[in-house]
């Protein structure tokens, strides 16, 4: 049963107590405060010599690792590895900047990737707001961005953690200063809030809209090749947290070759496809959507495009990633779920820490 309309302000502020759509909107201001923090921290390894960046964290933090890499990816004199797991990559060694990141500390694969870093003698920093890797840079005297505490999830801290990531790589000269860049993303992001905030009636509020069109079918998110990519993840793992649904995504042109084909007669009316686009695509991107969504049609799945807003890599992940972010809270809201809590990864960590 989903709810009749949106637009009530009483019901989406009880429906959301944890206040997650407030947390959504001010993706801007953590922005702008996390590259600070990471430009700010003293004793950042030098990037000079420096072979890789890997980029460790799992989750909500994970993906901030996704986020620089599909923004940067194109510009960074090392390669921007991501690595989400227990281990490091065989190849990182004392020319690696490594960074693990992780918005509680306590995550155990990213403590684990950390000690295996230090234990390398890899160049490392930390970013997080607390927990276990804080105890350990202070013990290890490891460079540590400290990011405030002051959001319920951490998923909800993806501008701080981000913003935070780049601003390390910035100050290791690994990608161009962007303080600029940023302050560009974060005014686009609060003039996208204004767009999809709760107060925006349905009719005219894409994110509500979204929401309500997937509605209890599985999104298929599929991404064009680059800065969507990150936003694509973003964007699955905003509806299985937040909305508490099954989401998939994957990345054009690669799905054409293989996912394409799995959609036969029992995807129908079971999933609604989005496809997510950025003004950069390769110039045969056009024609190859095109054909996508008439082998989807003839599967009889249902499609809508959704364009990246800006012109910079940085501005089309995040564009992206702030209307998936309102959209997946709205979805959670119509169903009648809280968008905050996620009871059953939470139970999974208890159980692994006992
Ligand atoms: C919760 C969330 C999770 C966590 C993940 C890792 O909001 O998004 O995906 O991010 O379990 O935990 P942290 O981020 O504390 O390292």
């Amino acid at each position: 049963m989903q709810l009749a309309t949106l637009d009530d302000p009483a019901v989406i502020r009880a429906a959301d107590p944890g206040g997650m759509l407030g947390l959504i909107a001010g993706t801007g201001r953590q922005l702008l405060r996390g590259f600070e923090l990471g430009t700010d921290t003293g004793l950042i390894p030098s990037g000079e010599g420096i072979d890789a960046v890997v980029m460790c964290g799992m989750g909500g933090s994970g993906i901030a690792g996704d986020v620089v890499r599909s923004a940067f990816g194109g510009v960074a004199r090392v390669p921007l590895v991501v690595s989400k797991g227990y281990s490091l990559p065989g190849f990182c060694g004392r020319d690696s900047l490594v960074l693990a990141v992780s918005f509680s500390g306590n995550t155990e694969e990213t403590v684990a990737a950390y000690a295996q870093a230090i234990a390398r003698g890899c160049r490392v920093v930390t970013v997080c707001a607390g927990g276990e890797l804080a105890a350990l840079s202070e013990a290890d005297d490891t460079p540590r961005v400290s990011i405030p505490g002051d959001v319920s999830m951490p998923r909800a801290a993806l501008g701080y953690l981000s913003a935070a990531t780049m601003g390390v790589l910035s100050s290791a000269e690994v990608v161009p200063p962007e303080a600029e860049a940023i302050r560009a993303v974060a005014n686009l992001l609060d003039k996208l809030a204004a767009e999809l905030e709760p107060e925006r009636p349905e009719p005219e509020n894409k994110a509500k809209a979204l929401a309500r069109w997937i509605g209890e079918r599985t999104p298929l998110v599929w991404a064009t090749e680059g800065p969507a990519e990150a936003a694509g993840l973003r964007w699955k793992t905003q509806w299985n947290e937040n909305a508490k649904m099954a989401a998939f995504c994957s990345v054009l042109p690669e799905l054409d070759h293989n996912e394409i084909e799995g959609l036969g007669e029992a995807a129908r009316s079971r999933f609604a496809a989005v496809i997510l686009r950025h003004p950069n695509e390769h110039p045969r991107m056009a024609v190859r959507v095109d054909a996508t969504i008439d082998a989807l049609a003839r599967a009889g799945v249902e499609a809508q495009q959704v364009w990246a807003r800006g012109s910079t890599p940085l501005e089309a992940v995040f564009s992206l990633i702030m209307l998936g972010d309102f959209a997946s809270a709205y979805a959670a809201i119509l169903r009648g779920i809280d968008p905050t809590p996620v009871p059953v990864l939470t139970n999974l960590k208890e159980r692994l820490r006992s």
